[in-house]
């Protein structure tokens, strides 16, 4: 398949390790890197050198399937590998908290495994890690499909020659294809349109001045970056009529995760009148959280603030220093939640409610 050699994660050809892309390195180095270990899988996540909530998710489906491939050579049965995945896959889920991908994709795999083992209890090991490697590809094409529905569904809200800001990065690089804030901009733009974006530089790991606007950049998309502190004034001057912005974990009532530094971007569109838009397929929203308070926010080591891509440190090395790297966007800021089962509007938790009783 076509996307199997182009895309920034994916098998290897024995399916015995998980290529990809590594986006800590961008845009310095394009580096390939090759992970067969758990405890690499682990730390491809943990150093968002495979980062984005979504991509996130599909490479930890690859990495349970190479895993599931590697035990079979070790197991003498399928439910011995499958003990031994379950325990595997509960260190995976603990390496980031906050994007609800990656324990989703992850509990795809286990019950994938688990179904197959109650229908036919005398399944090889080596059938069964097949079978996890198919659901992995299942999971990688339909993740291509959600961000080609969710930029349908962006691009019906937008006009030609339109001012977009975006926050850290939810593009190609954080998906599969399109990406899911910058989806309806990349498609827009192949079909003549243009659009002027101006990317968040996000600190202090610098995912929009790094990797938005380089993506963007390559697709020939007119792009402008700025500092975080920026945005405020570039708002009062007119030049944005909408806000895209991704999502890592959706709450029922539509309290958003996602990228430290949203929040803000959302009270100011909220102060000046623009448009906030969150971006993101159906399984970024997680109903089992009642609200923002239900998120786990994931905490970073402070040398991130403090050194991060500074040639010389940026603060006292003994100063206390707080870098937590998502926030939660309260529903009441948002304009509407594009998914790829549609545009959600307030009330939230009845629009939300309604795309899961569907
Ligand atoms: O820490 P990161 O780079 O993984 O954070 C990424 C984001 O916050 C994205 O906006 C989010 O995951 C959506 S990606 C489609």
């Amino acid at each position: 398949m076509e996307y199997l050699e182009t895309d920034h994660v994916r098998p290897s050809a024995d399916g015995e390790s998980v290529i990809y892309l590594d986006q800590s390195l961008l845009p310095g180095m394009e580096e390939w890197k090759k992970c067969s270990e758990i405890r690499e899988m682990y730390d491809a996540i943990k150093r968002l050198e495979v980062r984005g909530a979504p991509c996130i998710g599909i490479f930890a489906g690859y990495c349970m399937a190479v895993r599931a491939a590697l035990l079979a050579k070790k197991e003498g049965n399928a439910a011995g590998l499958l003990s031994e995945l379950k325990k595997e896959a509960e260190y995976l889920n603990s390496s980031r908290p906050t994007a609800v991908n990656l324990s989703y994709v992850i509990g795809l795999m286990i019950s994938r495994a688990e179904n197959a083992l109650a229908g036919d209890g005398s399944i090889s090991p080596k059938n069964l890690s097949e079978l996890l490697m198919k659901e992995a590809e299942r999971v990688h094409l339909e993740d291509i499909d959600m961000c080609a529905k969710i930029a349908e569904n962006g691009l019906s809200l937008i006009e030609d020659g339109y001012g977009i800001l975006t926050h850290c990065n939810a593009g190609p690089l954080a998906t599969s294809r399109l990406g899911t804030a910058l989806g309806p901009i990349l498609l827009g733009k192949s079909r003549g349109m243009e659009f002027h974006v101006y990317a968040d530089e996000t600190r202090p790991l610098l995912q929009g001045a790094r990797l938005t606007s380089y993506e963007l950049s390559k697709a020939g998309v007119d792009v402008t970056l700025i500092c975080d502190n920026m945005a405020a004034s570039i708002m009062k001057q007119g030049r944005i009529q909408a806000c895209f912005v991704g999502c890592d974990r959706v709450a029922a009532n539509g309290d958003t995760a996602n990228k430290i530094g949203t929040l803000g971007v959302a009270v100011m569109a909220k102060h000046f009148g623009i448009p906030f838009y969150v971006l993101g397929p159906k399984s970024s929203i997680d109903i089992s959280c009642g609200s923002g308070a239900d998120i786990v926010i994931e905490e970073r080591s402070p040398e991130e603030v403090k050194l991060g891509y500074f040639s010389k440190p940026s603060a006292p090395g003994s100063v206390r220093c707080y870098n937590p790297s998502f926030d939660v966007t309260d529903h009441e800021l948002i304009t509407a939640i594009i998914t790829d089962g549609g545009i959600l509007r307030p009330p939230f938790h009845q629009s939300i409610g309604s795309l899961f009783n569907e």
